[in-house]
């Protein structure tokens, strides 16, 4: 794990220094992207990295590669690594200048880097616990900013009640997971938030609905009340990371009869069926 893609060029990480007064460390003004690997190869990379430059776009950042240059670099890093299993972190700073609030002005050239880090793939998991907690985020969640307070905040909350997931909630209404997206499914139909200011569009979370519409499962992309959770059929949230994971229990409370519903199931089938298609058979 020794190797980073430092603006452009494939480096040892020990070679790398970060400014202290690099914007995305002092203000967290930048934008990120985690992409999962499986068999040594990017899955869903072409989503997650125009999902990067919407991002810089929406906070005014310009972006000094294209979508092909970043995924050109990024295999010779999975490659320089030997990465079977495991995530690239890639994140995107508005650069080092004097520190000061507004842009900087003139030419600041940005700061791109990405590294990896090992993630064993272990299969569909079984279902985890939650918790709920008051969504205190700015309105931009659609951003995939490096701003992540609000984000810590939650799931620490979570890790203190022993749960895996916090699921984050305005007013009554149920906008995602701290790191995650959340749907519910209830008399057969999936619903899930929609890709509003209110929340991050998943990647895993359009795939998820991209199975949906492909297999006949019907689903609506609609806001849902912490109320209707409690009393679903089954609850699931997705991210790179867990992928399609039931949610069994709330709050302590049991979701239906505290067990993986059999919806979620099949999503969870359909998810390893279209990670095999893109990155061939898994091994756990
Ligand atoms: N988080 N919502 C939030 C707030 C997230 O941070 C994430 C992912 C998601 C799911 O997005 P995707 O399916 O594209 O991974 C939804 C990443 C993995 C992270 O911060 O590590």
């Amino acid at each position: 794990m020794g190797k980073i893609i430092y603006n452009g060029e494939l480096k040892d990480r020990s070679a790398i220094q970060i400014d202290v007064e690099d914007r995305g460390y002092q203000f967290g003004d930048g934008v990120y992207e985690v992409i999962r690997v499986y068999n040594g190869k990017l899955f869903a990379a072409d989503m997650h990295l125009n999902r990067l430059m919407d991002s810089a776009k929406l906070i005014q950042l310009k972006v000094p590669f294209t979508v092909a240059e970043i995924k050109e670099r990024t295999k010779e890093l999975i490659t320089a690594e030997n990465l079977e299993y495991g995530i690239v972190y890639m994140q995107l700073t508005r650069g080092t200048s004097p520190r000061n609030h507004a842009f900087p002005i003139g030419e600041v050239d940005p700061v791109f880097v990405a590294y990896t880090k090992d993630m064993p793939y272990t299969g569909s998991k079984s279902g985890v616990k939650a918790v709920t907690v008051e969504d205190i985020r700015w309105l931009r969640c659609n951003i995939k900013s490096l701003n992540l307070l609000g984000n810590i905040m939650a799931k620490q909350e979570a890790v203190e009640a022993g749960c895996d997931e916090a699921i984050q909630h305005r007013d009554g209404t149920v906008t995602e997971g701290s790191s995650s997206n959340v749907a519910i499914i209830v008399k057969g139909t999936l619903k899930t938030h929609p890709a509003t200011n209110l929340i991050l569009n998943g990647i895993t979370r359009q795939i998820l609905l991209k199975l949906c519409n492909d297999k006949g499962i019907s689903y609506v992309e609609e806001p849902f009340t912490l109320s209707d959770m409690m009393d679903a059929d089954e609850v699931l949230y997705t991210s790179t990371g867990v992928e399609i994971t039931p949610i069994t229990a709330i709050d302590g409370q049991l979701i239906g009869d505290g067990k993986a519903g059999s919806i979620t199931l099949q999503l969870q089938k359909l998810f390893t069926q279209e990670i095999e298609r893109q990155c061939g058979s898994l091994t756990e």
